[in-house]
């Protein structure tokens, strides 16, 4: 059985207080709704994760994650957070290559290669993204370049190694838009990216990674795109930033 997952990345929105209460209150109201089964992450910005993590506690169904890291232990870089850093406060997940990272921090495949791998050697899961922008989807090229991304940073683990990557299929053209990809386009190209990764390693492999979608899901939404075959969950943006909406998403199940 996949896990089935709600992460919400906050990106680079509240202040510790807005945070503290956003947190609060998703953890209150997920104790009561939310499936046992469900995973919750919350991604906060690094400045709050400890202050998150105090208040997740030992709740045993909700983790929290980075929203990024460096790719080498330690040392001399400035402004840049290790990934034993991330895991001495306590979180569990890092998101590896959101398109924000890719398109404004120049991130390539081969530096987000690197991310995951160094993320799979601690032991916490990387939450890989992938997905198109728009002019590619026209061009009809989105699966050749989900399929290119996927290959390129994750084909060189092991299959023992993939399994714990959680992969999310954000399509660009869908994030902060309100546009939503369909559930029948969703599903096609989860579909297509579990058939990637069964033809390199094998369907046992496939089937037991966990693949979210992300682009504008909403309370509205989730249902439908979580009902379809491969879609496990969802990587939540704006919708993560209001305690109601974030939890009736993690219902949707
Ligand atoms: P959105 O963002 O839900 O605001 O579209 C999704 C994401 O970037 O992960």
């Amino acid at each position: 059985m996949r896990k089935k997952i709600a992460a919400g990345n906050w990106k680079m929105n509240t202040s510790l207080q807005d945070g503290q209460q956003l947190a609060s209150e998703v953890i209150n109201m997920a104790k009561d709704e939310v499936k046992g089964e469900v995973q919750i992450v919350l991604i906060p910005p690094f400045p709050f994760l400890g202050a998150v993590k105090a208040l997740v506690g030992t709740a045993s169904n909700i983790a929290l994650g980075a929203q990024n890291c460096h790719e080498e232990a330690s040392g001399a870089y400035t402004g840049e957070v290790s990934i034993d850093m991330i895991n001495s406060i306590g979180a569990t997940h890092i998101v590896i290559g959101h398109s924000e990272r890719r398109e404004y921090f120049g991130e390539d495949h081969e530096l987000l290669a690197k991310k995951t791998r160094a993320t799979l050697d601690a032991g916490l899961t990387p939450i890989f993204c992938c997905g198109e922008k728009l002019d590619v989807r026209e061009a009809g090229d989105h699966f050749k370049l989900v399929a290119e991304q996927v290959a390129k940073s994750l084909f060189d683990l092991s299959a023992e190694d993939i399994k714990k990557v959680v992969i999310a299929y954000e399509p660009v053209w869908a994030i902060g838009t309100g546009v939503t990809a369909s559930a029948s386009q969703a599903q096609e190209m989860h579909a297509f990216i579990r058939k990637e990764i069964a033809n390199q390693y094998n369907d046992e492999t496939a089937n037991s990674i966990s693949i979210l979608y992300g682009g504008s899901v909403k309370p509205g939404n989730a249902a439908e795109l979580f009902s379809c075959l491969d879609v496990d969950g969802g990587l939540v943006g704006g919708a993560s930033l209001k305690s109601r909406d974030f939890v009736d998403i993690a219902k949707s199940f």
